[in-house]
């Protein structure tokens, strides 16, 4: 499968919100996770959506976002930028000069396929060019956390029962010469 990742344009906007409005209801399905709150899907799509508007008005200065390209379908996505309340609320010593890596989504026919892995490269190659110092990372999907567990190991933080019981919420803090 030939995939090319490359910054956003303007005109991905409309196939971007309809590819975030696809994975994040196929992972709410797959890992079997009820919406915590009524519209929990669509807020989440929004919240992704919004960076990408970010991006896109400021040239990838703050909100940075790539994606993956096959054929002419979007197959994948990453970003890094703003912390969001998440962190904030539960890093006491944070790291200001670090960013938040998110919007990490791949097609749900092509997942396990390395694309995520691919992604994740790319944008750290990017972090640093940037000379951008480390990152945080937080995710409340129980699967995906399986993945960055493998990928950074274990968490820097786990918020227990954050969802519900047994649903914990993980954060990462890495410093990007650990990863990189
Ligand atoms: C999580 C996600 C981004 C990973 O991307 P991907 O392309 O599917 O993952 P890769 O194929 O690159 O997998 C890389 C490694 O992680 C492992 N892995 C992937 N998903 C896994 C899972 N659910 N449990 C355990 N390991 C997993 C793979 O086996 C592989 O291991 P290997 O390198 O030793 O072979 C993707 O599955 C996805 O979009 N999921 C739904 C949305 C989501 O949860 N996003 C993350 C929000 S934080």
């Amino acid at each position: 499968m030939k995939i090319q990742i490359r910054r956003p344009k303007l005109k991905d906007k409309k196939e971007l919100f309809d590819f975030f409005q696809l994975v994040i209801k196929d992972t709410f399905q797959r890992e079997n996770i009820s919406e915590f709150y009524p519209g929990e899907i669509t807020v989440e799509v929004q919240k992704v959506f919004q960076v990408v508007l970010n991006d896109l008005e400021g040239s990838g200065r703050e909100e940075y976002v790539l994606l993956a390209q096959t054929g002419n379908q979007i197959a994948g996505t990453i970003a890094f930028g703003f912390l969001n309340d998440i962190i904030k609320n539960n890093i006491k010593a944070i790291k200001n000069s670090f960013v938040l890596i998110k919007g990490v989504y791949v097609l749900p026919e092509i997942q396990n396929q390395g694309l995520g892995s691919r992604l994740f490269e790319t944008l750290l190659g990017h972090l640093k060019q940037k000379s951008v110092p480390g990152f945080y990372l937080d995710c409340g999907y129980p699967s995906a956390q399986q993945f960055w567990i493998k990928k950074l190991g274990p968490p820097f933080l786990i918020l227990k029962n954050q969802w519900g019981e047994n649903q914990d919420h993980y954060i990462w803090e890495v410093s990007l010469s650990v990863v990189w």
